[in-house]
């Protein structure tokens, strides 16, 4: 088989890639380990920046988000029993964030692939990458038995943090940089009116919770737990009651609980492969970077990779623009590392992070500081809101 671009992994990078090109006339063959299914079965982040929404809508996928999505122009933070509300739109001049599972983007673009009869390949073993720093590189699996070998122009790794692109290249080409936390997120799924209309992050001595939605009757919550918690320690009386703590008075007033419909717990890990480009092999998402969830830009910054590597493809192939090839990795390591700066910047005020009585006082009076400042609320609204994406030239 021969295509142009081989992309590995069928998560919102991949598929996003693949339909953005396949938009332009660049032919591309998606290569998936799960099954659909599967795919479909993770539950992440709702919080889509407005380059997400943006890129979605270009990518003729954004019309049952325009219709069901939720705009959110704020966000809480809250703090010694205090609730600081950060207006977006006001302070970042009209910018909003939109609140729509991962889940329901990944079916959306599941959905209008099947439809365009773009090829894809999905249950599929022993992927391997071959010859990724010659002319001719290819892809090779098997499906249903058979062995298929994909010969390609370029191969777009998208294939999460566990996946083989990354793996694939010699340890010496590679630089990681990580951090791991010193603590997970317990999350459950309940149908229930969320307490607020906006999100609310929570510092507590006790630790962090954060309160969010999937809709109207859908919630979403978590809090912090030990990283030697089960999920079978905490039943949901347990949960609800952590969580009602840790929450503002008003706020735990008024929540409603009911019967969780999913419980998991979450590790929390900063990381950052560089480069992100090995000759005609390009890491995209989850495979280049991971980020704690409390800034929520884990799928944005798939998603601005996604358009940067679709806008060199794009030139390539249609202005042959040769020279911008090269340039994917810095252009995308750019803005990477100020959403990790920011994503483990609120995992650092927000969360417990020791039994030493300072550190809470330290985070308290930073809290304390930016809501009460015009420019530390800025810089707080700008960064959830998204940075700009770097030019692609
Ligand atoms: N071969 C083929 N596919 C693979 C392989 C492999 N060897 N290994 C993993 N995959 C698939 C996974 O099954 C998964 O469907 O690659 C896909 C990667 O998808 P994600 O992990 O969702 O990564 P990405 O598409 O970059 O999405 C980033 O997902 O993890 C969240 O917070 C993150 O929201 C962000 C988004
Ligand atoms: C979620 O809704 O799952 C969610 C929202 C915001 C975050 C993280 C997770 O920062």
């Amino acid at each position: 088989m021969k295509t142009q671009v081989a992309i590995i992994g069928a998560g919102p990078s991949g598929l996003l890639l693949g339909r953005l090109l396949e938009l332009q006339g660049i032919a591309n063959i998606v290569i998936e380990a799960k099954s659909p299914d599967y795919v479909l079965s993770r539950i992440r982040a709702g919080v889509l920046e407005q380059g997400t929404q943006t890129l979605l809508r270009e990518a003729k996928v954004g019309e049952r988000m325009d219709r069901e999505g939720h705009v959110h122009d704020g966000f809480a933070l809250s703090f010694l029993g205090r609730l600081e509300r950060i207006d977006l739109h006001a302070l970042t001049g009209g910018k909003t964030v939109m609140v729509y599972g991962q889940t329901e983007v990944t079916k959306d673009l599941m959905d209008a692939r099947a439809q365009s009869g773009s090829l894809s390949f999905y249950s599929a073993d022993d992927v391997a990458l071959h010859d990724f720093h010659s002319d001719h590189p290819s892809v090779s699996f098997t499906s249903n038995g058979q062995k298929h070998i994909v010969e390609c122009d370029y191969i777009a790794g998208c294939d999460g943090f566990h996946g083989v692109s990354r793996k694939s290249v010699p340890p010496e080409s590679i630089r990681l940089f990580e951090r791991v936390y010193p603590f997970g997120w317990l999350g459950i799924l309940s149908r229930t009116p969320p307490v607020s209309h906006e999100l609310i992050y929570a510092n507590h001595e006790r630790g962090f919770a954060l309160c969010s939605m999937r809709s109207s009757m859908l919630s979403r919550y978590y809090v912090q737990c030990s990283l030697d918690d089960k999920v079978d320690d905490w039943s949901d009386q347990r949960f609800w009651d952590e969580l009602r703590t840790r929450l503002p008075e008003d706020a735990a007033a008024s929540l409603i609980t009911g019967p969780s419909i999913e419980k998991s717990i979450a590790p929390l890990r900063s990381f950052v492969a560089e480069p992100m480009q090995f000759g005609r092999m390009f890491l995209v998402g989850d495979a280049a970077h991971i980020v704690p969830p409390t800034g929520a830009k884990g799928l944005n910054l798939a998603a601005s990779d996604v358009y940067t590597l679709y806008n060199i493809l794009r030139l390539r192939y249609q202005q042959n623009r040769l020279d911008l090839v090269a340039k994917y990795s810095e252009i995308c390591l750019r803005r990477i590392w100020k959403a990790e700066r920011f994503s483990w910047w609120m995992t650092s005020i927000l969360h417990k992070f020791s039994d030493d009585p300072f550190n809470q006082r330290i985070q308290e009076a930073e809290l304390d500081y930016y809501t009460s400042s015009l420019a530390g609320k800025t810089t707080i609204a700008e960064n959830y809101v998204g940075l700009p994406y770097e030019a692609v030239e």
